[in-house]
Parts: C-alpha cells; structure tokens; sequence
C-alpha cells in the first residue's frame, strides 16, 4: 500500500536515494556533467536533506510517499514562489518519483498533497518551473498546467530555457481523498 506523509528526520537518506536516481535518470542530456558530480552524491545529498528535515526555519515544505515493501518511492516540496515577480501565491519546487513506480499515479498524488499544504497555508493559485527540455513538462499539463511564462533559468553556468507553468486555482488539483 502506498501512502503520503510529511517527512521525518530520518527519511533524509530515503530522500537523496530517490532525488539521486531521478537526476540519474532525467538530467544527463539536460545538464552539465560537472554539475551532476555533486548532485549525485549520495553522502553529500544525504547530509544536505538531513540539515533541512532538523531545521525548523527551512520553508520548503515536503511530503513523501511511501511504499509498504520499498520504503521512500517518492517527495514533493512547495512553498511560496522563488521568483518574487511571480503572479500566483505558491509553488511546487520539485517532485521526484523512482523510475519502477512512475505512471502509476503518484506523481499526482504528490501534487494534490502540496496543493492541500499551500491551500492550508493561504495559497490559492499555483506555479511550477521546469526545463523545457524535461519530457515531465507533460505531465504539468496532463494535470491542467498552462504555460503562463518563459525565460532562460541560469543553471550550472548556463542559461537554460525554461517553462513557468501556472493554475490559477490550485483547488482542482485538490480532491477530497487526497492523502497528506
Ligand atoms: C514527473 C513525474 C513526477 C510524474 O510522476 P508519475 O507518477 O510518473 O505521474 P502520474 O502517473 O501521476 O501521471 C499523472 C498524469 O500525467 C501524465 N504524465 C506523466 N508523465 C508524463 C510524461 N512524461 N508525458 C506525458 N504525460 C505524462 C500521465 O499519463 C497521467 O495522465 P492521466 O492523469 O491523464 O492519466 C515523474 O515522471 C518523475 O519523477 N520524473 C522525473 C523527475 C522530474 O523530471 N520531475 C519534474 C521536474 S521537478
């Protein structure tokens, strides 16, 4: 069975293994493979996630989803847009879900819980950016994202172009059995 939840403190490493293998699997033909070095350090992404999930000012919210027998398939995180120029009251940073439990429907899950958690926190609309380059751009628009901007995010050195995606009323990706 599959359930959502907010994350504890030692979800940390379950957090990096699968923001390690999506970067794994996703990023190669997207960035740099200097800048991939890094990210895919599981010691260093491990620590990093533990920094975050002790302290208590961090404004990345997040949820994970968990599997019976596999543990941690999966995270979400959210909060209020980065981009302060940005027209919509909330923003989902990332969602990562493992390759063996994609197009299942988790990944939507995901969203409807942090669509809930910025609706608790007073949001009401919605922004998300991604790579243009990055095949996930549909599954935005599967859930009913528009593309409301464009421009060129400076990333690892370079000035990759980009999509804002945007719903003007978060509450349709909320259902009433959204778990999380
Ligand atoms: C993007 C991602 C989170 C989607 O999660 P998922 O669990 O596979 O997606 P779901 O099964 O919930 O799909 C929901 C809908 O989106 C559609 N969809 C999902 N990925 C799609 C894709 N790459 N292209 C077209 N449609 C897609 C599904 O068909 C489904 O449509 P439906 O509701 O009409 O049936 C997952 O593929 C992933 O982790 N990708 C790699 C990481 C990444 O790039 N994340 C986004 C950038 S932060």
């Amino acid at each position: 069975m599959i359930s959502i939840r907010k994350p504890r403190e030692n979800d940390a490493y379950g957090i990096a293994r699968v923001e390690i293998e999506v970067w794994r699997d996703t990023y190669p033909t997207l960035l740099p493979a200097e800048y991939l070095v890094d990210r895919l350090d599981i010691a260093r992404v491990a620590a990093l996630w533990a920094r975050r999930l002790q302290d208590a000012s961090f404004k990345h919210y997040c949820r994970v989803a968990m599997d019976d027998r596999d543990g941690l398939i999966g995270f979400i995180t959210f909060g209020t847009p980065r981009d302060p120029d940005i027209s919509y009251d909330g923003e989902i940073y990332e969602v990562y879900v493992q390759s063996d439990f994609q197009n299942q429907g988790l990944g939507k899950l995901l969203c409807c819980a942090a669509a809930r958690g910025l609706r608790q926190k007073g949001a009401q609309s919605l922004t998300v950016e991604v790579l243009e380059g990055n095949p996930s751009r549909f599954f935005y628009e599967a859930l009913g994202g528009k593309v409301a901007r464009r421009k060129n995010r400076p990333f690892a050195g370079l000035r990759l172009p980009s999509l804002i995606y945007g719903w003007d009323n978060l509450g349709v990706l909320v259902t009433e059995d959204t778990p999380g």
